[in-house]
């Protein structure tokens, strides 16, 4: 497992709930208030109705922090991608099983193996545990989406519990949640067996993040 201190959960502040305009200062909040890692979600309008930051945006963010980059890479071609989020100081970059086939997923796991990056897959609501079962051997860790990705601010979708619960029960290693994760919905995830929460606007839409933050674990 990812640093795990204490068995308490990972919390993950999704970036794309920050105003860009003061990138840095949000980083910064977040890091002095306990975050264990920074969530980064790349958006390339194909795989997902909406536009992000690429690896350019990413290297900046390596500059102002050391907390580990959670990149969650939501773009049709992660293969042609991996290399410049790499070397833009990712550590752990998770891609859409919706969009790569297992040759594929077995391909990258190796390459980022050998760079000490955290390899994770993704599934979407809709899409079925038993399309990633075969990829698992292969990962570090699996996010399960309980939002349709492409927007922060969603509502959490219930269904992530059952899939969370049964995942548990075959997957030995991390699992990932991500998507309109708040106090309440984030301890039906722990509860279920999930032991990295990604959280946007709950714990920017905070008044107190440190507050915010510990809520989730
Ligand atoms: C959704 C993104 C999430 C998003 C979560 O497509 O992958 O990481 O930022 O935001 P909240 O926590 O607001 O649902
Ligand atoms: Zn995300």
């Amino acid at each position: 497992m990812i640093k795990n201190i204490e068995n308490r959960p990972l919390v993950a502040p999704s970036l794309l709930s920050t105003d860009f305009g003061r990138l840095a200062k949000d980083i910064k909040r977040v890091e002095r208030a306990g975050a264990d890692m920074l969530h980064v979600d790349i958006m390339d309008g194909h795989f997902v109705p909406n536009i992000t930051i690429g690896p350019v945006v990413v290297k900046y963010m390596r500059k102002v922090t050391n907390l580990p980059l959670d990149v969650h890479l939501m773009i049709k071609d992660p293969k042609k991608y991996l290399a410049p989020f790499v070397a833009a100081g990712s550590d752990m970059i998770t891609v859409h099983i919706e969009v790569v086939s297992l040759k594929e997923v077995k391909a990258m796991a190796k390459d980022l193996k050998k760079k000490g990056i955290k390899f994770g897959v993704s599934l979407n609501p809709a899409t079925p545990l038993s399309k990633i079962k075969p990829a698992l051997k292969y990962v570090d860790f699996v996010l399960v989406m309980s939002v349709n990705p492409g927007f922060g601010g969603q509502a959490f979708i219930p269904s992530a519990v059952a899939k969370i619960k049964a995942l548990r029960k075959i997957f030995k290693k991390d699992i990932a949640v991500d998507g309109g994760i708040n106090a309440v919905t984030g301890k039906l995830v722990r509860q279920a067996g999930a032991n990295i929460l990604a959280a946007g606007s709950y714990i920017f839409g905070a008044k107190n993040v440190k507050k915010a933050i510990n809520s989730l674990r």
